[in-house]
């Protein structure tokens, strides 16, 4: 019979890990969560008495005033959680590789591994072991592998993938109502039940036929393969974007049409600047590495082109400021609002902003940045990564980060948008107007401007995906 889940340990306190086991800390009060971390500061955090939580997600703080210290706790004593468990979330980072072999595409493990490895060395009974982290298809086959090889005797562990399908910005909400959880095991009766144990987990709060289960690798793919798919749609509709700048087409209007289509569906069809944080390409550059691996040069190429068509579209994007900027940005002042991936989030992983910006700085134009939730050594450590050739200094002559978006927009002969956050539409555009180098130019790199009413103040307005004169 399944095992009643009664202590969880979950193995990494990041975005994935925190919100998700908070959750279920919430949702299953006679169940003990741990949430452990190595990085001290990290837990502190998570710990701190005035809930200044190290991730920002809408309506995380109140689930964590709700379950710490009841049955939600933050610590950095690994062992101990992984020992007093029956049931074991490893939700560690999984970036893509830098060096050795397949560097830029695979996945990086070995946060994966080291976890993996700690497991069996300090467990002292049996263990249903979750997979939560994205990672390539077979990595619970190894993970079974290191625990079976390197456990006690009488230790016995169940590998389960349970891919997480939150977003960033609605993490609290995906987790409460999740279009569905999805539970990968072994067809054995031992992973059988495994599966069991976890979705009673879920079955707290998630209604039974939302919860799927499914064989371990069809399990890893569809993590992938939803996530290629999501990003895709935005690809395909940023492709159509650059028809419509050409054509006069106007892109909303499109996705609307066609997202009426009842086969295709509304959502995910907003163009942009470009897909970014932490999953979409990753995931992409993960598949199209699986593919190549398995000799299948066609679909590798398939997928590539996803990614492809999303770094074009930021070219595209930069291209099209210079060129309406009379053809040069050398020496010109432009403000960049919005600095995180998306709305509703401080995360900047893999950000369009970082690439604009860097764009712009190739083109010795000067930078002023503002984003409501992103920190400012969060933004400096990205710039100085996404420009190697730049020292500090160099930076900070070029770009200087406020707190206000009218001073961002000060003096500017340029205001691009970047990231979707709703208080840019609440700005007094007629003082940022009035405080403008003329002719004052605005680009929507995220569809979100009115821009006739831009245009009655007298801004001279670009946006995505429409071809009418700016
Ligand atoms: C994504 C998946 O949605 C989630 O299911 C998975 O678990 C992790 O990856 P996330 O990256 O947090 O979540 O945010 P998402 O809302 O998917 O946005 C990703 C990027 O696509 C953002 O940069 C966003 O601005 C962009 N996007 C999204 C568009 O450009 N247009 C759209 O229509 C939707
Ligand atoms: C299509 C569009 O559906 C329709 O809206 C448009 O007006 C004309 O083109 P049609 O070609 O008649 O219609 O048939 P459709 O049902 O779309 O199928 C097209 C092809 O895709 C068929 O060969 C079908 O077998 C195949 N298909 C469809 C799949 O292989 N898998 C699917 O999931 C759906
Ligand atoms: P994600 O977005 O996947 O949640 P994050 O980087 O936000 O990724 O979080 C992953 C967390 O996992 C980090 O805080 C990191 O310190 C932690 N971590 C990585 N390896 C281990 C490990 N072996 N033991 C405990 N925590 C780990």
């Amino acid at each position: 019979a399944p095992v009643n889940v009664k202590k969880i340990c979950c193995i990494g306190a990041g975005y994935v890990g925190g919100p998700t086991c908070a959750v279920i800390a919430l949702k299953c009060p006679q169940i003990q969560v741990t949430i452990v971390d190595l990085n001290q500061s990290r837990i502190d955090a998570w710990n701190s008495p005035d809930f200044s939580l190290p991730i920002y997600e809408p309506g995380l703080v109140e689930v964590v005033k709700q379950a710490r210290g009841r049955n939600l706790f933050f610590s950095t004593d690994v062992d101990k959680a992984i020992n007093e468990s029956d049931l074991i979330f490893v939700s560690v980072n999984t970036p893509t590789k830098k060096t050795g072999v397949g560097a830029g595409f695979g996945a990086d493990l070995h946060y994966v591994e080291s976890a993996t490895r700690r497991i069996a060395a300090v467990a002292t009974s049996s263990k249903i072991v979750v997979e939560k982290s994205t990672v390539p298809c077979r990595t619970a086959e190894s993970m079974r592998t290191i625990l079976e090889s390197n456990c006690r005797p009488g230790c016995h562990f169940d590998i389960l993938s349970n891919p997480e399908f939150l977003a960033e910005g609605t993490a609290i909400n995906d987790l409460f109502k999740p279009d569905r959880v999805l539970i990968g095991s072994l067809q054995t009766p031992e992973g059988k039940n495994a599966s069991a144990a976890l979705a009673g987990v879920y079955g707290n709060w998630v209604p039974k036929e939302r919860v799927l289960t499914v064989g371990l690798w069809s399990s890893e793919l569809s993590k992938l393969a939803a996530n290629a798919m999501l990003a895709q749609r935005i690809s395909s509709i940023n492709a159509l974007s650059a028809i419509c700048e050409a054509t006069g087409a106007n892109i909303d209007e499109v996705s609307h049409a066609v997202g009426f289509d009842s086969r295709i569906g509304p959502k995910f069809l907003k163009a942009s600047v470009g897909f970014g944080g932490s999953c979409f390409q990753k995931d992409i550059l993960n598949l199209v590495y699986l593919s190549e691996s398995l000799h299948l040069p066609e679909v590798a190429a398939y997928w590539r082109q996803v990614v492809d068509m999303n770094e074009y579209q930021k070219s595209r994007f930069s291209r099209s400021v210079v060129e309406t900027l009379f053809n040069t940005i050398t020496g010109k002042h432009i403000a960049v609002l919005g600095f995180a991936f998306k709305a509703d989030t401080g995360d900047t992983r893999e950000t369009a902003a970082v690439t604009l910006i860097r764009n712009f700085l190739a083109e010795r134009a000067y930078v002023t940045v503002y984003d409501p939730k992103v920190e400012v050594s969060q933004m400096w450590q990205d710039l100085t990564e996404a420009c190697p050739d730049w020292t500090l200094e160099q930076l900070q002559k070029y770009v200087t980060i406020v707190h206000d978006p009218i001073e961002a927009c000060k003096d500017k002969e340029a205001v691009v948008i970047a990231t979707e956050w709703k208080e840019f539409l609440e700005i007094d555009w007629q003082t940022v107007y009035n405080h403008m180098s003329k002719p004052a130019f605005v680009f929507d790199g995220r569809l979100l401007v009115d821009a006739e009413k831009l245009r009655k103040i007298g801004f001279k307005v670009k946006v995505i995906g429409r071809g009418e004169r700016v």
